[in-house]
């Protein structure tokens, strides 16, 4: 399906993603490589194809990437359905196991592929293997259903954050496309807007695949945000300007102390914020805090391929055999955020102590 973004309505734009008929169906998801110019849905039937569209950013940002991949397991185990439990189970291993390779930052992918396997290991040796698959599909189902209302929920507790009249900066995106819909920064932002608080949004355009500029101006354009694109650059000098009183992004993965890695970027706009005495914030749902890893320093960084950075969007813009390094992701410490929006509250200040409280209420 193709249609044309820039002018249908927010009520006809299809799910960033979304399951396709039942055990036996497929994955559909929005090619987000296209938009803001095209928006162009794809089918997925094959695990590899999942994998191949969570490594290009056909489907990006940390829960929809888990998503995606929980789905992918459904994938993966169909053409099993008729054979041995242990076929399946293996099956279903090297489905996870191809999965979790396709990046290695966001660990909201190995969290979902976890819970996946959890619920098929239960059912081991007392189902059979097409209920095995019918309450794997029901799982996916579910951890997109939560992903929804988690959005939701940060949305209503961040947008107390944002005061009428607030210059708000934001980088990548972390909005409905990078999530089941409404996202985790933006939906602090949409909630706020919704609420009546005028905002004037400054985005990023975040270098070097600009989802700033191709996702994030897009989504807040449509909601009828004041939206200003700017190079990331840019940013210290609009602080300088005091055009912004609060900084707001997403996160791939927050370590139990708090330090947040996120797109490449976020780092440099925390010192900034913390050099003009502008707070940040990050909003990110529990899925995406790993408390298995005491710092940042355990995040492991994606490293991707010097041509996005040589020869991005189809032109050559720098020497033949240059040296380059493209980390797609940065640590941000967590002394340098003053909290952390989640579906259960804020989180200020952003320490152990405070993280581990405020999740002790999650479920899984
Ligand atoms: O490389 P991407 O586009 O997947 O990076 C995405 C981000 O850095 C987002 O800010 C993060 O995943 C949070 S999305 C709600």
């Amino acid at each position: 399906v193709s249609i044309n973004p820039i002018h249908e309505p927010q009520s006809a734009l299809p799910p960033t993603l979304r399951w396709v008929g039942g055990v036996e169906g497929y994955l559909e998801l929005i090619d987000q490589t296209r938009l803001p110019v095209e928006l162009v849905q794809i089918a997925c039937r094959e695990v590899d194809e999942v994998w191949e569209a969570i490594r290009a950013l056909r489907v990006r940002g940390a829960p929809a990437i888990g998503i995606a991949a929980a789905y992918g397991v459904c994938l993966g185990v169909q053409s099993m359905i008729g054979e041995n439990e242990n076929a399946f189970f293996n099956r279903l291993s090297e489905a996870a196991t191809r999965l979790a390779s396709a990046r290695p930052t966001a660990v909201n992918l190995s969290w979902a592929l976890a819970r996946m396997a959890r619920v098929a290991s239960a059912l081991r040796g007392s189902a059979a293997v097409v209920q095995i698959a019918d309450r794997l599909l029901a799982e996916a189902r579910q951890i997109e259903a939560e992903d929804r209302q988690m959005c939701r929920a940060m949305g209503r507790h961040g947008a107390a954050l944002l005061r009428d009249g607030q210059g708000v900066l934001t980088h990548c995106n972390a909005g409905g496309l990078a999530t089941a819909d409404y996202g985790t920064a933006l939906a602090v932002l949409f909630a706020a807007h919704e609420q009546g608080t005028r905002l004037r949004v400054y985005v990023d355009e975040t270098r070097p695949l600009l989802q700033g500029a191709r996702l994030t101006a897009w989504e807040l354009q449509r909601r009828g945000i004041d939206t200003t694109l700017i190079c990331d650059s840019m940013a210290a000098q609009v602080m300088r300007e005091g055009r912004v009183g609060a900084i707001i992004t997403g996160a791939d993965r927050i370590a139990a102390n708090g330090d947040t890695a996120n797109k490449i970027g976020t780092y440099g706009l925390a010192v900034l914020a913390a050099a003009h005495d502008i707070p940040f914030y990050v909003a990110a749902p529990s899925s995406t805090f790993d408390l298995a890893i005491e710092t940042g320093d355990q995040i492991p960084i994606e490293v991707r391929d010097s041509r996005e950075i040589t020869h991005g969007f189809g032109r050559q813009v720098a020497p033949d055999g240059i040296h380059v390094y493209n980390p797609a992701f940065d640590v941000t410490p967590a002394r340098l955020i003053k909290a952390i929006i989640c579906e259960h509250g804020i989180i200020e200040p952003v320490t152990y102590q405070h993280i581990s409280q405020m999740l002790a209420n999650r479920r899984r």
